[in-house]
């Protein structure tokens, strides 16, 4: 099965073809990704009114530049997929309006994707992954631990209560002065500062559950610059290290209570001699049980545009393995926004027989949790 892939969700117009073969495996032919970084970047963030005007300028040749890589025509297309939300709503219609035009043109069916979705199921691509798997989804505008059981079918573990962490990342860049988009910016400051001169806090860390918050801690980072300005450079690259360094413990704790959760989900059995009527209190007790229990083996997978974060990465790889994990992180140009994801959750879709009528809607929310359609698959 052979399916193009449209993505004009946020600040990249991207458009991929990518083959599933019925063993379940797939084949990336075409992967073409403009990214409108610098029409944004004066502004500090993605402009909905530029984007979306890019977008219509630059999606034709974008998907001809995939066809013409693919070496096929649309005759020789399954299917037309398209992210059909949740994002900047201008720049999912100019997408799902390509993609309907080509669809009844060609006389193809059109899937409608969920941006989320696409993201969800790349490391099935990439890995070849099986279900169920826990996800951790960080980009610009989520934040979520879910549980993967298929096809359509997410079971969001715990989410951020304020920003997200891509958000804070870009929010503490401006902050320090710092370049548009802020994570890779930080980073690299963060290499060369100290992260032990400010101590920064770690909301919610060690309570119960999955969930982020952020905005304190950004705060905090607001405060402490604002105490010794004018900042140096010095100044600046330890700010920044000292953020990272937060961040990093804060996701590592957050995976260790998710992992237990989906740990927890799969062995039930596990809860009952765990000691306590209180769910919190009982993931409390379990969770050093859990890291030496073999049968908590699972795998996480990072998405998102932040898990292209080194630092991140390598917190990550330590954490799942002492809870007898393993962490699967795609490769950075398929964790953030690209065509091939969308292309290849069009075709998973397809071959459950999962297709949308050229009425679909283009959506700027629409939760995973919603999907509703879909159906289990090995
Ligand atoms: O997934 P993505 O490309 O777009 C969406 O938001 O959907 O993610 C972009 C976000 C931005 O907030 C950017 O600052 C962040 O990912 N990011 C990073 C890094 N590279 C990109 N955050 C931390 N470290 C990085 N190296
Ligand atoms: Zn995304």
């Amino acid at each position: 099965m052979i399916v193009l892939g449209i993505e004009t969700s946020c600040d990249e117009t991207a458009a991929a073809v990518v083959e599933r073969r019925p063993d379940g495996s797939g084949r990336v032919l075409a992967d073409v990704i403009l990214s409108q970084i610098s029409d944004h970047a004066a502004f500090g963030g993605v402009v909905p009114e530029i984007a979306a005007r890019a977008h219509v300028e630059a999606l034709d040749g974008v998907v001809a530049a995939a066809m013409r890589e693919a070496e096929i025509g649309f005759g020789g297309l399954d299917a037309v997929a398209a992210t059909a939300g949740p994002g900047l709503i201008g720049g999912v219609i100019v997408g799902l309006t390509m993609a309907k035009a080509i669809a009844l043109a060609a006389d193809k069916p059109l899937v409608a994707v969920n941006h989320l979705e696409g993201h969800a199921l790349t490391a099935r691509l990439t890995d070849g992954l099986a279900f169920p798997y826990l996800l951790l989804l960080v980009s610009g505008g989520h934040t979520q631990f879910l549980a993967v059981e298929g096809v359509g079918r997410y079971r969001r573990l715990g989410t951020t209560i304020d920003d997200a962490l891509g958000e804070a990342f870009d929010k503490a860049a401006k902050l320090l002065g710092l370049p548009y988009p802020g994570g890779p910016a930080i980073e690299a400051a963060a290499r060369r500062g100290d992260g032990h001169r400010f101590a920064l806090p770690r909301p919610l860390a060690g309570k119960p559950g999955a969930d982020f918050s952020l905005s304190g801690l950004k705060t905090a980072l607001r405060l402490a610059a604002e105490a010794i300005a004018p900042l140096a450079e010095k100044d600046v690259d330890d700010l920044a290290a000292s953020f990272q360094a937060a961040v990093v413990d804060i996701v590592r704790d957050r995976a260790a209570h998710a992992m237990g959760m989906f740990a927890l989900a799969a062995h039930p059995q596990a809860s009952e001699d765990a000691g306590s009527a209180d769910p919190a209190q009982r993931m409390g007790n379990l969770l050093p049980r859990l890291r030496r229990d073999e049968r908590s083996g699972g795998i996480l997978v990072i998405a998102g545009g932040v898990a292209a974060n080194q630092a991140i990465r390598a917190a990550l790889a330590e954490e799942t393995a002492e809870h007898g994990f393993r962490l699967i992180a795609p490769p950075a140009r398929l964790c953030a926004d690209n065509g091939v994801m969308i292309a290849w959750a069009g075709a998973e879709r397809l071959a459950l027989g999962l297709t949308d009528s050229l009425d679909a809607p283009a959506r700027a929310r629409w939760p995973l949790t919603d999907l509703g359609a879909g159906e289990a698959a090995a």
